[in-house]
């Protein structure tokens, strides 16, 4: 057991309340690229696991009355448009056993208060989902599996003009006008280069079922290594090499 390749399991079970770190799963990639339907999938199929979803969309910083007033100047695809210190102050405490309130966003009125907030409990698996969540070190070093749901332009940008049109009653030009002034240079500028982070890039999004049913299975395996570790203390664990 002293070859490569070989970890060592970082929990004491030795020590009483011993706290279960949560596997935390990262999932990337381009607006409307499909992330939730991936999330949502892997959600399901891990149904007998204690899984919850964060969205990176709740840390989004409230506008103030001025911006409110110029709301098409303002840019929600950079990583300036998020409060980040306060989503890793709700996964702190969530990774230590603690329940946080998660806001919840509101695109229609541009606020992050709308009332009731969401309680979440600490879980076995936390997905952390969104656009430019791979982008501050901080919240990658945060993440056992980094996944990059990889979608054409074209197909994301159909969505974008249903959803936004449809979904958040906006009018298609000004739709188009935000797509090319903020959307998709932040695209190019912010998110495509964290794709390089990823541990899995899954191509077609919540369309690729053989990749999530992988993903699942490798969480699973991983969550099984997890909870012998803390049955067997000395057990050490075989990395396992992973590639879709
Ligand atoms: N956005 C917006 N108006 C706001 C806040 C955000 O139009 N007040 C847009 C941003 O421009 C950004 C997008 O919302 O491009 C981020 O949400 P997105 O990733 O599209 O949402 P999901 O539903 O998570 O996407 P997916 O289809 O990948 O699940």
């Amino acid at each position: 057991l002293e070859s490569r390749n070989i970890e060592k399991p970082t929990t004491s079970p030795s020590t009483e309340n011993v706290h279960k770190q949560p596997f935390v799963i990262g999932v990337a990639g381009g607006a409307a690229s499909g992330k939730t339907t991936v999330c949502d999938m892997i959600i399901q199929q891990l149904h007998d696991q204690r899984v919850v979803l964060v969205n990176q969309d709740s840390f989004y910083h409230n506008l103030t009355e001025e911006e409110l007033t110029r709301v098409h100047e303002c840019n929600f695809d950079h990583p300036d448009a998020f409060d980040t210190e306060k989503l890793l102050d709700s996964m702190e405490s969530l990774r230590h056993g603690r329940a946080v309130d998660i806001p919840n966003y509101d695109f229609k009125s541009y606020k992050n208060n709308v009332f009731p907030a969401r309680r979440v409990n600490p879980s076995d698996v936390i997905i952390l989902e969104g656009i430019l969540i791979f982008h501050d070190p901080r919240v990658r070093e945060l993440m056992n599996m980094k996944i990059f749901v990889d979608t054409d332009a074209d197909v994301r940008l159909a969505r974008r003009i249903r959803r936004d049109t449809v979904e958040k009653g906006r009018d298609i030009g000004a739709v188009l006008d935000q797509y090319s002034k903020f959307v998709k240079p932040a695209f190019d500028d912010f998110i495509l280069p964290t794709k390089k982070y990823a541990d899995i890039i899954i191509p077609r999004g919540g369309d690729n079922h053989v990749a999530i049913d992988l993903i699942v299975q490798h969480i699973r395996t991983k969550l099984g290594q997890h909870d012998l570790c803390k049955i067997y203390p000395n057990l050490y664990v075989i990395h396992s090499t992973f590639q879709i």
